[in-house]
């Protein structure tokens, strides 16, 4: 009979890695270990997604294992606590054709977007082009760094910024909802990142006197070898002027300079998103893996897995 069980347990990676490893102790992510006879076989573990009411799940099973009904309990105890917690959308990713990928849509999950999954590599890095690039003109725009708390000055306009992210072309926002940043959802984050360990490094193209025309943000957490990228954004006026191209670059150097740690930057974008596809290039990013985004309506899946009694 399988049992799950909640708490610290985490299967070791076949690859671990730095970024893993911080995972792993992540305070925001809650894990599960199912087992079958006694015998750990498979994982769960969720964490805030980043976006309204949105939680992101994983769901391990090992091969041979599969078709028990560990998978199915696991979620039912990721489902069970997320809609306690006040969440409505599940998501994931998956590999397209993968036993992942069905057990997913035949609880009734939708496919998103398809995802590709760049990375930078710094042991390789491009320092001259990078260099080129961050080095050109853009006339009455200048690059200002942080990490960590936002500079007073400039935290209207950067959560105003923020807001612009809903112009990426996503099919991905079940709930419909686009975030309002301001100063005191950008402090939030701030702090709920600190406590974290974590660090949010921001390079922003300015104009005028505090006027926040583009950025991109990576996050920094304790080990710094691999980096995750966050939102890059350029604002609506301020676009194709080589924005985006100009702090995405200056950011790689940044990180170079000042984290020698670190190894590689990765960052996720939807495919249809040419633009931020073509920005990545230009900055030394390479394709590395593609993935589905699926996303399910938590209080369905509930329905789904504990159907109501006399229900066929
Ligand atoms: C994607 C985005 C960041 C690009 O910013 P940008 O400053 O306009 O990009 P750049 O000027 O550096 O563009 C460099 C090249 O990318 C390509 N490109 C940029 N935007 C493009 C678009 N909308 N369509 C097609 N190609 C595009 C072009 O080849 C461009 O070079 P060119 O203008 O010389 O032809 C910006 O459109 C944006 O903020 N979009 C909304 C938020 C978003 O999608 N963020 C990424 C989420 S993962």
């Amino acid at each position: 009979m399988g049992a799950i069980e909640r708490g610290e347990y985490a299967p070791a990676p076949a690859q671990p890695s730095e970024r893993l490893r911080e995972q792993l102790t992540d305070p925001s992510t809650t894990r599960w270990a199912g087992s079958l006879d006694g015998v750990v076989v498979g994982s769960a573990e969720v964490r805030p997604a980043g976006e309204p009411k949105t939680a992101f799940a994983r769901i391990y099973v090992l091969p041979d294992m599969r078709g028990n009904g560990v998978g199915r309990s696991l979620l039912t105890e990721v489902v069970r606590d997320q809609q306690a917690a006040g969440m409505e959308i599940l998501a994931t990713t998956v590999l397209a054709d993968t036993p992942g990928a069905r057990f997913a849509l035949d609880l009734g999950a939708a496919i998103g977007d398809e995802l590709v999954i760049n990375v930078l590599d710094f042991e390789t890095l491009d320092r001259a082009a990078l260099r080129r690039v961050v080095d050109t003109d853009h006339i009455g725009y200048r690059l200002v760094h942080w990490s960590g708390r936002t500079p007073d000055a400039l935290v209207d306009s950067y959560a105003l910024a923020k807001r612009a992210i809903a112009d990426a072309p996503n099919n991905h926002l079940p709930t419909g909802a686009v975030v309002k940043w301001d100063r005191g959802l950008v402090r939030q984050s701030e702090r709920e990142r600190a406590d974290r360990g974590a660090e949010l490094w921001v390079t922003a193209a300015v104009v005028g006197s505090s006027t926040v025309a583009a950025f991109t943000a990576v996050e920094v957490g304790r080990s710094a070898v691999d980096v995750g990228q966050e939102d890059t954004v350029v604002v609506g006026e301020h676009r194709r002027l080589g924005l985006a191209t100009w702090v995405k670059a200056a950011m790689a150097l940044r990180l170079a300079d000042e984290r020698p740690s670190v190894r590689r930057l990765s960052s996720t974008t939807a495919i249809a998103n040419t633009g931020m596809r073509t920005v990545n290039a230009r900055t030394g990013f390479r394709e590395l893996t593609r993935r589905l985004l699926i996303t399910a309506n938590i209080a369905d899946l509930a329905k789904r897995l504990h159907p109501p009694l006399g229900a066929a």
